[in-house]
């Protein structure tokens, strides 16, 4: 065990799980889904699902990890035999799909990071354009006031961020950035909070936040619930098999996972209270009654504009301070998302830790090549025929959206009928001597054994529905 490295303590362990759960979809999803969805709606069904499905998945995923201390892959295999060992290899290769895209949509943070605080981004007359220059010409290494535009090389910066840190291993490198990188991403978080509760109008973007709009319930806002609060919390791919393989045996499980879920959930809902009352101030400087605030344009387009209100000196330090906070929750994300790789293949082809790391961050860095593309620059990928003309971005996210979900709901299957509930429940005793005789057991086994598989197995299959055919279409 030793020499495969170890979270020092609970801390440790909690800040680097929490950091992989906290990130691009906190700050900039969360927000933008609830604006849509209906507002407090949807933060009424996230928390049910979190609650109800995400949880006891947690919960699951790290047992699993800890008992059987080996990568995803080889968690399944020990426990379960070759066959399940397919399920985690299936995880693995999710992850190394959500990085390709996810590090591209860092790699945009950190440009904007960098030309905000250090350029003159704030002084673009257009940041809608500015926008779609950005993201269209990728080589476009033209620059402005020193600095490129190229997004495709700060997405190669950022890989490289990641894979340095991962490379130290799991307490000089994961554990040691996220212990830095967490405490600062929830002061800025909260210092931003607070000064954008000061601004005129603030109080109507608090209002619209939190204030149930019920005729925006629709079955796709539980889809789009529950598929954010997998993907928010990490769940389903074996990213917390991986961190979990490295926890000690004298830490209580159950509890981690509630300071987890709780966290992520925090800063899911605070970065709402952060970014509308911003965007309603801006909507009360323009004197606009609504600005759109769908998808990428919220924190890219939108909220650039608003730090251009503020003037260039507080627009440079509360920009940079956001799009700092954003790097740092993308950073502790890829960080998880390389981990979990790179465990299979020092663990499974007992290669050599800092060489895997580069050579998988390459091969990932390469496959988000053609989605960078799909953001303009090759048409074909702007607009997939098979996918109602929606990109290739999109479409790769969307799948991994789907395969988180059924990972859960396989993994619940697999330690129902395989590795057996029992089982779990020794494993979740070890450091929590009450485990045995408590609630958290008896609600961990019902969902477990029959609540998750089935609403999952069936939300799953209608996302899927819903994505390819679209829902209504069925009734
Ligand atoms: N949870 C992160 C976010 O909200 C993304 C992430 C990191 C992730 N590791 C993961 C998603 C593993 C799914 C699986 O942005």
């Amino acid at each position: 065990m030793s020499s495969r490295g170890n979270f020092s303590g609970r801390i440790g362990f909690i800040l680097a799980a929490a950091g992989s759960a906290v990130g691009l979809g906190n700050i900039w999803k969360f927000p933008y889904l609830a604006g849509q969805n209906g507002g407090a709606v949807f933060l009424f069904i996230y928390l049910i699902c979190i609650f109800l499905l995400c949880y006891p998945v947690m919960a699951g995923e790290i047992a699993i990890g800890r008992k059987a201390g080996s990568d995803a892959y080889g968690s399944y295999h020990k426990l379960g035999g070759k066959n399940w060992g397919y399920l985690g290899l299936f995880g693995i290769l999710a992850g190394i799909f959500i990085l390709s895209f996810y590090n591209v949509v860092a790699g945009w943070a950190f440009g904007y990071f960098l030309h905000i605080a250090f350029g003159d981004l704030l002084l673009e007359p257009d940041f809608g354009s500015f926008f779609s220059f950005f993201v269209n010409d990728v080589l476009d290494v033209s620059s402005t006031k020193g600095l490129t535009n190229s997004n495709f090389l700060f997405s190669l910066m950022f890989m490289a961020i990641t894979a340095v840190i991962v490379s130290q291993g799991i307490q000089k490198g994961i554990e040691a950035a996220n212990k830095i990188m967490m405490p600062a991403l929830y002061a800025i978080l909260i210092g931003i909070i607070i000064y954008s509760l000061t601004l005129p109008n603030a109080i109507s973007g608090v209002k619209f936040y939190l204030i149930p709009d019920f005729a925006e319930l629709k079955i796709q806002t539980v889809f789009e619930g529950l598929k954010q609060a997998f993907f928010s919390l990490s769940l389903g791919m074996g990213a917390l098999i991986t961190y979990g393989s490295y926890l000690k045996k004298s830490e209580n499980i159950t509890s981690s996972a509630a300071v987890i879920s709780l966290a992520d959930t925090t800063v899911a809902f605070l970065s709402g209270l952060m970014v509308f009352p911003l965007v309603h101030f801006l909507q009360y400087k323009l004197q606009v009654t609504e600005v759109a605030t769908a998808g990428p344009p919220l924190i890219f387009i939108v909220l650039p504009q608003i730090f251009h209100e503020m003037g260039p000196v507080l627009g440079r330090i509360v920009g940079g301070s956001f799009f700092l906070l954003v790097c740092f929750a993308a950073l502790t994300s890829t960080i998880s998302l390389l981990e979990v790789p790179v465990a299979y293949l020092v663990d499974q082809k007992k290669m050599k830790r800092k060489n895997v790391v580069w050579g998988i961050a390459l091969l990932i860095f390469i496959l988000g090549l053609p989605i960078m593309a799909s953001q303009g620059m090759i048409p074909a990928l702007n607009k997939l025929p098979f996918y109602k003309g929606q990109d290739f971005l999109v479409f790769v996210a969307d799948m991994c959206d789907i395969s988180l979900t059924i990972g859960g709901c396989l993994m619940c299957l697999f330690i129902t009928y395989r590795w057996k509930i029992h089982n779990m429940d020794e494993e979740l005793s070890i450091g929590n001597e009450n485990y045995m005789n408590s609630f958290v057991r008896k609600y961990l086994n019902f969902t477990i054994q029959y609540v998750c598989p089935v609403l999952l197995g069936v939300l799953s299959v209608m996302v899927i529905i819903d994505k390819f055919f679209g829902i209504e279409n069925l009734f």
